[in-house]
């Protein structure tokens, strides 16, 4: 039955209720056989706190028991299961492999051009055990840090888990951040081996990768052995250089090695990630081997209802944490299939994901609410196209989900049967916080739902006293959990200045972690979660601080001053605005507009690029000298300015306005 506009009216009054509806229950189907259903679990955990810890350690296999779950004598130096001892890469694979699934796809990987390559759990294991006994041929020792720097191809897990086979911390670098960045990261974990490769496709087109690294590599302050995957064959000169090893002469050469996976302490390091914060030095945070592991399982079974026999699909970048956690390290852990594709979603077609879910018999899709945005604007022709029935789970990171996002991708991706996840976290918890439990709890679109069992989640005022339901605030953290960062790399005093100070009390050591988020709770416990409350912005759900892309900025030639802002954008979420103020003599031409935009981009990489760069006298400053940030956020947001008496220029906001609405 079509009405006059010739819309199906069913599916009128079905939009007309789903854009009303503001909490929806998990389908029944998907109850019936989720991995936690009890809603006990919540008193479960409080009550047996921190004992309830226990249930994630089980479900990893120990080389030697854990003693004690937590040790909190010297916080926020926390400890979890210290003196257990385990291999992570013998969780992840070999204990499969000795339970009967050495058959099981372990990794099932998508080439952007279509090529397909499904490593069993036996394959995956050999080809670890190979590249782990090169690392030690070429002289990586336990504890040294092996910087990766790589695409979304198999490689890159192969690289991971052979580190943490052989107890050498890997530190991945984003492939898209810029060579600058590589050596910033390089120098800063004092890292003397790099895996890298020699490109990969991005949209049809081969990247030469190897020139970034090289590059990389001429600002790296000591001597670095490098190994090189060969991703392209003869699409690019794979060109290796004096010092480089070839990825696959390395794996040949050692084929059949056997490496007993190193016991590690349940606190020994298994990966530094680095991330953006307030000033221009990027934070090496630590995670380790046990409580992170443990964390990451845990979450991936209760949140992600990963279960052996499903295809498992986050459509991550393992360069981020989410891909270590979630695409990595807790669905390995468990056994399941892991799925991982290496291009962008709309080549050659807007229907690249559904298509893949479709052909793969995805079970669980996860991903963030920058892409949903994105799928929305394409429309939904293009998942009309596709059998998405063996979907059952849907979860979203990395930002605020808009309710109409939220609800466009409960139907047109979920068809109304799947339930959503939308799960807060960062690079320093580790894993999961705040989300549903899509067995037990309803939904609210727009909210990621009450703090998982065991986790102490509140919303508190300036100083620190919990306000009400309803009204903004704080979000902090007030117990630990087990796979939170244990400090910055060479750097526990700013660890504890980054998360702790601010609302801890030290004298009565009671110690409470400030992700420096905003957010609301209601009535039911559901946390709303509004964004950064720093100098930091979400630009498609990666973090990036203002003073990186200000630092440079200054440093190009002709540029004496720069304020970097977030502004709102439809589909990234924030993008990257900059006020600049020439030197004398330097003109606002659009040559040194675009001298800017490449200049940030060889420092951080294409994330960073900015969406405008305006050219002004001066900055709005309050009358002791500090920029008035958020007017310049207002002006770029193409919000109202409010409030501008407390500046000691107030005359120049009308002329940023002015220039801004001319120049983006
Ligand atoms: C920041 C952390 C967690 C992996 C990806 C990003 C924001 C993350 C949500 C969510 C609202 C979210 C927060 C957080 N964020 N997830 N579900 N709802 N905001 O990791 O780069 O460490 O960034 O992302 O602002 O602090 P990250």
């Amino acid at each position: 039955m079509s009405d006059e506009s010739g819309e199906p009216e069913v599916e009128v009054e079905l939009e007309a209720r789903l854009e009303e509806q503001e909490t929806f229950e998990p389908p029944e189907s998907f109850v019936e056989q989720a991995n936690v259903t009890d809603p006990g679990i919540y008193e479960e955990f409080e009550e047996d706190w921190p004992e309830c810890w226990e249930r994630a350690a089980d479900l990893l296999s120990w080389n030697e028991a854990y003693g004690t779950v937590l040790n909190d004598e010297n916080a926020p130096f926390y400890e979890w299961f210290p003196d257990g001892k385990l291999n992570a890469s013998y969780n992840c694979l070999d204990r499969h492999v000795e339970e009967g699934a050495k058959n099981r796809a372990a990794i099932k990987w998508e080439g952007e051009l279509g090529e397909t390559r499904t490593y069993t759990y036996n394959e995956l294991l050999n080809e670890v055990e190979a590249f782990a006994a090169s690392l030690r041929d070429l002289g990586v020792e336990e504890d040294d840090v092996v910087t990766l720097y790589m695409p979304m191809i198999p490689e890159l897990p192969i690289a991971m888990l052979a580190c943490a086979r052989i107890g050498a911390p890997h530190s991945v670098v984003f492939a898209g951040f810029s060579a600058d960045a590589l050596a910033t990261r390089m120098n800063s974990a004092e890292s003397e081996y790099l895996v890298t490769c020699d490109g990969y496709y991005r949209r049809g087109d081969a990247l030469n990768h190897k020139q970034k690294a090289d590059k990389g590599l001429r600002g790296v302050e000591h001597g670095v052995q490098t190994v090189v995957v060969d991703r392209l064959g003869d699409e690019l000169t794979h060109f290796l250089g004096n010092d480089a090893y070839d990825y696959g002469e390395l794996v040949a050469e050692h084929e059949g090695a056997s490496v007993e996976p190193v016991s590690r302490d349940a606190e020994d390091m298994l990966f530094l990630m680095y991330t953006s914060g307030t000033t221009g030095e990027p934070k090496g945070v630590k995670h380790t081997t046990g409580g992170y592991l443990a964390y990451t399982a845990w979450t991936s079974r209760a949140v992600l209802d990963v279960k052996p026999e499903d295809t498992y699909w986050c459509a991550a970048d393992i360069g981020w944490i989410t891909g270590h956690s979630y695409i990595v390290y807790g669905p390995l852990a468990l056994g399941t299939t892991t799925m991982m594709y290496e291009g962008t979603p709309d080549y050659p077609e807007k229907d690249r994901l559904w298509e893949l879910i479709e052909r793969n018999r995805v079970d669980t899709f996860y991903t963030a609410p920058t892409a949903i945005r994105s799928f929305m604007k394409w429309g939904e022709t293009y998942p009309d196209r596709h059998d998405l029935s063996s979907l059952r789970l849907l979860g979203t990171v990395g930002e605020p989900i808009n309710p109409r996002a939220w609800k466009w991708y409960y139907k047109h991706i979920g068809n109304e049967e799947c339930p959503i996840v939308d799960t807060w976290w960062q690079t320093e918890t580790g894993g999961m916080m705040i989300t549903t439990l899509p067995g037990i709890n309803e939904m609210k679109p727009g909210s990621a739902g009450p703090p998982l069992p065991g986790i102490d989640a509140r919303i508190v005022d300036s100083e620190g006293e919990t306000v009400d339901p309803g009204n903004a605030g704080y979000l902090t953290v007030n117990n630990p959990w087990p796979g939170m960062l244990r400090t910055l790399y060479n750097n526990d005093e700013r660890f504890i200045q980054e998360y702790w100070q601010e609302y801890s009390d030290e004298d009565s050591d009671e110690w409470v972690y400030f992700p420096e988020d905003g957010a609301k709770i209601d009535d039911d416990g559901y946390v709303t979660v509004l964004g950064r409350v720093d100098d930091v912005l979400n630009v498609s759900g990666h973090r990036l601080g203002t003073m990186e892309i200000e630092s440079a900025i200054v440093g190009i030639g002709g540029v004496a001053e720069a304020a970097v802002v977030g502004g709102d954008h439809e589909v990234k979420g924030e993008a990257v605005y900059a006020y600049v103020i020439l030197e004398d003599g330097s003109e606002p031409t659009d040559e040194m507009r675009e001298r800017i935009v490449e200049g940030v981009e060889d420092a951080i990489g294409p994330i960073a690029r900015p969406e405008a760069v305006v050219f002004t006298s001066e900055l709005p400053k309050t009358r002791s000298g500090k920029i008035m940030r958020r007017l310049l956020e207002n002006i770029a947001s193409g919000d109202e300015l409010g409030d501008t008496s407390t500046l000691r220029n107030p005359e120049i906001v009308d002329e940023i306005a002015e220039r801004a609405a001319v120049d983006t």
